[in-house]
Protein backbone atom coordinates (compact mmCIF):
# COMPACT_ATOMS: atom_id res chain seq x y z
CA UNK A 1 0.00 0.00 0.00
CA UNK A 2 2.75 2.28 0.55
CA UNK A 3 3.97 1.59 -2.83
CA UNK A 4 0.81 2.71 -4.30
CA UNK A 5 0.22 5.60 -6.33
CA UNK A 6 -2.20 6.97 -4.27
CA UNK A 7 -2.29 10.40 -6.56
CA UNK A 8 -3.49 8.55 -9.63
CA UNK A 9 -6.44 6.85 -10.75
CA UNK A 10 -6.37 3.11 -10.13
CA UNK A 11 -7.33 0.51 -12.70
CA UNK A 12 -10.11 1.14 -15.11
CA UNK A 13 -11.65 -2.05 -14.01
CA UNK A 14 -9.31 -3.73 -10.91
CA UNK A 15 -6.99 -5.63 -13.96
CA UNK A 16 -5.06 -6.93 -11.31
CA UNK A 17 -7.44 -8.27 -8.69
CA UNK A 18 -9.03 -9.91 -11.63
CA UNK A 19 -6.05 -11.76 -13.11
CA UNK A 20 -5.20 -13.21 -9.73
CA UNK A 21 -8.68 -13.92 -9.33
CA UNK A 22 -8.71 -15.53 -12.81
CA UNK A 23 -5.91 -17.73 -12.04
CA UNK A 24 -7.05 -18.79 -8.15
CA UNK A 25 -10.86 -19.91 -9.56
CA UNK A 26 -9.46 -21.09 -12.81
CA UNK A 27 -12.36 -18.57 -15.20
CA UNK A 28 -11.32 -15.89 -17.88
CA UNK A 29 -10.50 -12.96 -16.44
CA UNK A 30 -13.16 -11.41 -19.03
CA UNK A 31 -15.57 -12.91 -17.39
CA UNK A 32 -14.81 -11.32 -13.51
CA UNK A 33 -16.34 -7.95 -12.45
CA UNK A 34 -14.59 -6.57 -9.55
CA UNK A 35 -16.12 -4.06 -7.32
CA UNK A 36 -16.65 -2.93 -3.65
CA UNK A 37 -18.75 -5.39 -2.42
CA UNK A 38 -20.93 -7.87 -4.12
CA UNK A 39 -24.21 -5.40 -3.17
CA UNK A 40 -22.90 -3.39 -5.93
CA UNK A 41 -23.23 -6.42 -7.81
CA UNK A 42 -26.84 -6.76 -6.76
CA UNK A 43 -27.37 -3.12 -7.50
CA UNK A 44 -26.38 -3.48 -11.26
CA UNK A 45 -28.06 -6.95 -11.69
CA UNK A 46 -31.18 -5.22 -10.86
CA UNK A 47 -30.65 -1.97 -12.19
CA UNK A 48 -29.83 -4.06 -16.18
CA UNK A 49 -32.90 -6.07 -15.25
CA UNK A 50 -36.90 -5.77 -16.34
CA UNK A 51 -37.49 -7.95 -13.16
CA UNK A 52 -36.21 -8.98 -9.78
CA UNK A 53 -37.51 -12.39 -8.84
CA UNK A 54 -36.13 -13.66 -5.33
CA UNK A 55 -36.92 -16.11 -2.63
CA UNK A 56 -38.78 -15.53 0.92
CA UNK A 57 -37.35 -14.82 3.23
CA UNK A 58 -33.79 -14.08 1.63
CA UNK A 59 -31.04 -11.71 1.74
CA UNK A 60 -32.88 -7.79 2.20
CA UNK A 61 -30.49 -6.11 -0.29
CA UNK A 62 -32.14 -8.19 -3.25
CA UNK A 63 -35.42 -6.42 -2.17
CA UNK A 64 -33.70 -3.29 -1.56
CA UNK A 65 -32.31 -3.35 -4.51
CA UNK A 66 -35.23 -3.60 -7.07
CA UNK A 67 -36.85 -1.27 -4.87
CA UNK A 68 -34.33 1.75 -5.17
CA UNK A 69 -33.68 0.82 -8.93
CA UNK A 70 -37.94 1.06 -9.43
CA UNK A 71 -37.31 -2.79 -10.87
CA UNK A 72 -40.85 -4.80 -10.21
CA UNK A 73 -40.02 -7.41 -7.10
CA UNK A 74 -42.18 -11.01 -6.49
CA UNK A 75 -40.65 -13.40 -4.09
CA UNK A 76 -41.74 -17.00 -3.71
CA UNK A 77 -41.96 -18.66 -0.27
CA UNK A 78 -39.31 -21.30 0.41
CA UNK A 79 -40.60 -24.99 0.91
CA UNK A 80 -40.72 -26.81 3.59
CA UNK A 81 -37.27 -27.31 5.72
CA UNK A 82 -36.30 -23.94 3.87
CA UNK A 83 -36.34 -26.16 0.83
CA UNK A 84 -35.53 -23.79 -2.93
CA UNK A 85 -39.10 -23.33 -4.25
CA UNK A 86 -38.13 -24.41 -7.79
CA UNK A 87 -41.61 -25.55 -8.89
CA UNK A 88 -42.57 -21.34 -8.00
CA UNK A 89 -39.73 -19.75 -9.36
CA UNK A 90 -40.43 -21.39 -12.96
CA UNK A 91 -44.20 -20.34 -12.58
CA UNK A 92 -43.16 -16.55 -11.80
CA UNK A 93 -40.66 -16.57 -14.55
CA UNK A 94 -43.81 -17.75 -17.04
CA UNK A 95 -45.38 -14.50 -15.46
CA UNK A 96 -44.13 -11.61 -18.22
CA UNK A 97 -40.93 -10.66 -18.83
CA UNK A 98 -37.22 -11.99 -18.36
CA UNK A 99 -35.86 -10.63 -15.21
CA UNK A 100 -33.08 -11.90 -12.92
CA UNK A 101 -33.51 -14.47 -10.03
CA UNK A 102 -31.53 -14.04 -6.93
CA UNK A 103 -30.71 -17.68 -5.21
CA UNK A 104 -27.85 -17.38 -2.53
CA UNK A 105 -26.33 -20.58 -1.36
CA UNK A 106 -25.75 -21.13 1.26
CA UNK A 107 -29.14 -19.08 1.87
CA UNK A 108 -29.06 -15.84 4.19
CA UNK A 109 -30.80 -16.10 6.76
CA UNK A 110 -31.38 -19.70 6.72
CA UNK A 111 -27.76 -21.06 6.67
CA UNK A 112 -29.23 -23.95 4.14
CA UNK A 113 -27.26 -25.56 1.16
CA UNK A 114 -30.17 -26.34 -1.38
CA UNK A 115 -29.10 -29.55 -3.50
CA UNK A 116 -27.50 -28.79 -6.78
CA UNK A 117 -30.22 -30.76 -8.96
CA UNK A 118 -33.01 -27.92 -7.55
CA UNK A 119 -30.71 -25.28 -8.24
CA UNK A 120 -30.04 -26.71 -11.71
CA UNK A 121 -33.67 -26.75 -12.20
CA UNK A 122 -34.01 -23.19 -11.64
CA UNK A 123 -30.87 -22.77 -14.27
CA UNK A 124 -32.11 -25.25 -16.88
CA UNK A 125 -35.36 -22.80 -16.88
CA UNK A 126 -33.64 -19.98 -16.37
CA UNK A 127 -31.99 -20.38 -19.53
CA UNK A 128 -35.10 -21.42 -21.56
CA UNK A 129 -36.58 -18.34 -20.95
CA UNK A 130 -33.75 -15.52 -21.08
CA UNK A 131 -33.61 -14.83 -17.02
CA UNK A 132 -30.22 -14.74 -15.50
CA UNK A 133 -30.01 -17.13 -12.58
CA UNK A 134 -27.50 -15.23 -10.08
CA UNK A 135 -26.44 -17.59 -7.30
CA UNK A 136 -24.84 -15.87 -4.32
CA UNK A 137 -22.17 -17.68 -3.09
CA UNK A 138 -21.48 -15.50 -0.11
CA UNK A 139 -21.30 -18.06 2.28
CA UNK A 140 -19.75 -21.23 0.23
CA UNK A 141 -16.33 -21.29 2.01
CA UNK A 142 -18.24 -22.38 5.27
CA UNK A 143 -20.57 -25.06 3.23
CA UNK A 144 -17.65 -26.12 1.14
CA UNK A 145 -19.82 -26.01 -1.69
CA UNK A 146 -19.00 -24.52 -5.06
CA UNK A 147 -21.39 -24.40 -7.90
CA UNK A 148 -19.46 -22.49 -10.47
CA UNK A 149 -19.44 -25.61 -12.78
CA UNK A 150 -23.34 -24.68 -13.44
CA UNK A 151 -22.07 -21.23 -14.15
CA UNK A 152 -19.23 -23.15 -17.08
CA UNK A 153 -22.24 -25.07 -18.62
CA UNK A 154 -24.76 -21.94 -18.77
CA UNK A 155 -24.49 -18.68 -19.82
CA UNK A 156 -27.73 -17.64 -18.04
CA UNK A 157 -25.67 -18.14 -14.88
CA UNK A 158 -23.35 -15.68 -13.03
CA UNK A 159 -21.82 -16.34 -9.66
CA UNK A 160 -21.60 -13.81 -6.52
CA UNK A 161 -18.81 -13.83 -4.09
CA UNK A 162 -17.18 -11.52 -1.74
CA UNK A 163 -14.59 -11.06 0.43
CA UNK A 164 -16.59 -9.64 3.30
CA UNK A 165 -17.16 -13.50 5.05
CA UNK A 166 -14.80 -16.45 4.91
CA UNK A 167 -11.82 -14.11 3.97
CA UNK A 168 -12.62 -11.80 6.80
CA UNK A 169 -12.47 -8.24 5.10
CA UNK A 170 -16.17 -6.88 5.61
CA UNK A 171 -14.39 -3.07 5.92
CA UNK A 172 -12.40 -3.40 2.88
CA UNK A 173 -15.51 -3.81 0.72
CA UNK A 174 -14.14 -6.40 -2.43
CA UNK A 175 -16.84 -8.71 -4.35
CA UNK A 176 -17.01 -10.39 -7.30
CA UNK A 177 -19.31 -11.64 -10.20
CA UNK A 178 -18.11 -14.66 -12.85
CA UNK A 179 -19.92 -15.14 -15.71
CA UNK A 180 -19.53 -15.38 -19.17
CA UNK A 181 -17.22 -12.37 -20.76
CA UNK A 182 -20.48 -11.07 -22.56
CA UNK A 183 -23.04 -11.13 -19.60
CA UNK A 184 -19.09 -9.68 -17.42
CA UNK A 185 -19.42 -7.03 -20.27
CA UNK A 186 -23.11 -6.07 -19.70
CA UNK A 187 -23.02 -6.08 -15.74
CA UNK A 188 -19.49 -4.02 -16.16
CA UNK A 189 -21.35 -1.48 -17.68
CA UNK A 190 -24.00 -0.50 -14.90
CA UNK A 191 -21.03 0.11 -12.53
CA UNK A 192 -18.83 3.02 -12.63
CA UNK A 193 -15.28 3.22 -13.67
CA UNK A 194 -12.40 3.11 -11.41
CA UNK A 195 -14.71 2.05 -8.84
CA UNK A 196 -11.96 -0.44 -6.98
CA UNK A 197 -9.90 1.55 -5.16
CA UNK A 198 -6.09 1.46 -5.06
CA UNK A 199 -6.19 0.69 -1.12
CA UNK A 200 -9.04 -2.04 -1.54
CA UNK A 201 -7.61 -3.66 -5.06
CA UNK A 202 -3.52 -3.47 -2.71
CA UNK A 203 -5.72 -5.91 0.32
CA UNK A 204 -7.30 -7.86 -1.78
CA UNK A 205 -4.01 -8.89 -4.30
CA UNK A 206 -2.43 -9.06 -0.98
CA UNK A 207 -4.82 -11.78 0.40
CA UNK A 208 -4.50 -13.75 -2.64
CA UNK A 209 -1.05 -14.07 -2.17
CA UNK A 210 -2.16 -17.18 0.03
CA UNK A 211 -5.85 -17.90 -0.84
CA UNK A 212 -5.88 -21.37 1.04
CA UNK A 213 -6.48 -19.68 3.88
CA UNK A 214 -10.33 -18.15 3.65
CA UNK A 215 -10.67 -22.19 3.57
CA UNK A 216 -8.84 -22.43 6.50
CA UNK A 217 -10.46 -19.82 8.74
CA UNK A 218 -13.80 -21.39 7.27
CA UNK A 219 -13.23 -24.53 8.57
CA UNK A 220 -12.34 -23.55 12.13
CA UNK A 221 -15.32 -21.62 11.87
CA UNK A 222 -18.09 -24.57 10.98
CA UNK A 223 -16.39 -26.73 13.33
CA UNK A 224 -17.28 -24.59 16.16
CA UNK A 225 -20.78 -23.50 14.24
CA UNK A 226 -21.12 -27.68 14.71
CA UNK A 227 -20.29 -27.84 18.39
CA UNK A 228 -22.79 -24.41 19.01
CA UNK A 229 -26.07 -26.12 17.57
CA UNK A 230 -25.17 -29.46 19.26
CA UNK A 231 -24.94 -27.93 22.74
CA UNK A 232 -28.17 -26.24 21.85
CA UNK A 233 -29.39 -29.71 21.40
CA UNK A 234 -30.01 -30.19 24.94
CA UNK A 235 -31.97 -27.28 25.57
CA UNK A 236 -34.90 -27.28 26.69
CA UNK A 237 -37.44 -24.72 24.56
CA UNK A 238 -35.14 -23.23 21.61
CA UNK A 239 -34.75 -24.99 18.11
CA UNK A 240 -31.53 -24.52 16.39
CA UNK A 241 -32.08 -25.18 12.43
CA UNK A 242 -28.91 -26.74 10.66
CA UNK A 243 -27.03 -24.70 9.10
CA UNK A 244 -23.69 -24.32 6.46
CA UNK A 245 -23.11 -20.35 7.09
CA UNK A 246 -21.47 -18.54 9.77
CA UNK A 247 -24.63 -18.29 11.56
CA UNK A 248 -27.52 -20.12 11.84
CA UNK A 249 -31.22 -19.51 13.23
CA UNK A 250 -32.56 -20.78 16.64
CA UNK A 251 -36.14 -20.80 16.96
CA UNK A 252 -37.22 -20.01 20.76
CA UNK A 253 -41.21 -19.77 22.31
CA UNK A 254 -41.15 -15.70 22.29
CA UNK A 255 -38.18 -14.17 20.41
CA UNK A 256 -38.46 -10.87 21.83
CA UNK A 257 -37.93 -12.17 25.07
CA UNK A 258 -34.96 -14.76 24.34
CA UNK A 259 -33.44 -11.47 22.31
CA UNK A 260 -33.34 -9.43 25.83
CA UNK A 261 -32.92 -11.84 27.70
CA UNK A 262 -29.77 -12.33 25.76
CA UNK A 263 -28.71 -8.56 25.70
CA UNK A 264 -28.96 -8.01 29.14
CA UNK A 265 -25.95 -11.02 29.34
CA UNK A 266 -24.03 -9.15 26.42
CA UNK A 267 -24.69 -11.18 23.72
CA UNK A 268 -26.28 -9.48 20.60
CA UNK A 269 -28.22 -11.38 18.23
CA UNK A 270 -30.59 -10.53 15.60
CA UNK A 271 -34.49 -10.77 15.59
CA UNK A 272 -35.81 -12.86 12.46
CA UNK A 273 -39.08 -13.32 13.65
CA UNK A 274 -40.73 -10.61 11.55
CA UNK A 275 -39.95 -12.60 8.72
CA UNK A 276 -42.33 -15.30 6.88
CA UNK A 277 -41.99 -18.62 8.68
CA UNK A 278 -39.28 -17.83 11.11
CA UNK A 279 -41.58 -17.32 13.66
CA UNK A 280 -39.77 -17.15 17.06
CA UNK A 281 -36.54 -16.95 15.79
CA UNK A 282 -33.45 -15.16 16.10
CA UNK A 283 -30.07 -15.42 13.76
CA UNK A 284 -26.84 -16.28 15.68
CA UNK A 285 -23.80 -15.14 14.20
CA UNK A 286 -20.57 -17.66 15.02
CA UNK A 287 -18.18 -16.17 16.94
CA UNK A 288 -14.78 -16.94 18.63
CA UNK A 289 -14.52 -19.97 20.90
CA UNK A 290 -15.08 -18.00 24.20
CA UNK A 291 -17.98 -15.77 22.38
CA UNK A 292 -19.46 -19.46 21.57
CA UNK A 293 -19.47 -20.37 25.17
CA UNK A 294 -20.69 -17.27 26.41
CA UNK A 295 -23.58 -17.21 23.74
CA UNK A 296 -24.51 -21.00 25.12
CA UNK A 297 -24.14 -20.25 28.64
CA UNK A 298 -26.82 -17.13 28.10
CA UNK A 299 -28.74 -19.42 26.34
CA UNK A 300 -29.64 -21.81 28.91
CA UNK A 301 -29.75 -19.15 31.49
CA UNK A 302 -32.28 -16.99 28.95
CA UNK A 303 -34.51 -20.30 28.14
CA UNK A 304 -34.69 -21.21 32.00
CA UNK A 305 -35.62 -17.39 32.79
CA UNK A 306 -38.47 -17.52 29.97
CA UNK A 307 -39.55 -21.30 31.04
CA UNK A 308 -40.23 -20.31 34.35
CA UNK A 309 -42.47 -17.39 33.40
CA UNK A 310 -39.48 -14.66 33.34
C1 LIG B 1 -26.16 -13.46 0.85
C2 LIG B 1 -25.33 -12.22 0.88
N1 LIG B 1 -24.91 -11.69 -0.27
C3 LIG B 1 -24.15 -10.57 -0.30
C4 LIG B 1 -23.81 -9.92 0.86
C5 LIG B 1 -23.03 -8.63 0.79
O1 LIG B 1 -21.70 -8.83 0.54
P1 LIG B 1 -20.67 -7.61 0.35
O2 LIG B 1 -20.12 -7.30 1.69
O3 LIG B 1 -19.65 -8.18 -0.59
O4 LIG B 1 -21.40 -6.44 -0.25
C6 LIG B 1 -24.22 -10.44 2.09
C7 LIG B 1 -23.85 -9.73 3.33
O5 LIG B 1 -24.41 -9.86 4.37
C8 LIG B 1 -25.00 -11.61 2.10
O6 LIG B 1 -25.45 -12.13 3.26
Amino acid sequence: MRDAPWNRYPDMHAEGVRSLLSRFLEWPADGIVVAPGSNFLVLALAMAARRVLDTSPSFAFYEGAARVTGTPYRAVRLGPDFGLPVDGLVREMDQGEAGVVFVASPHAPTGAVFPVPDVERVAEAARRRGWLLAIDEAYCQFSRTDLRPLARANPNVVVLRTFSKAFGLGGVRAGFLLAVPDVAAKVQAMLPPFDVPVHTAAVIETVLESPGRAEEVASGLATERDRVIAGLARHPTWRPHPSQANFFLVRTPDAEAAWRSLLARGILVRRQDHLPGLEGCLRVSVGTPRENDAFLAAAFEAGAEVGAGR
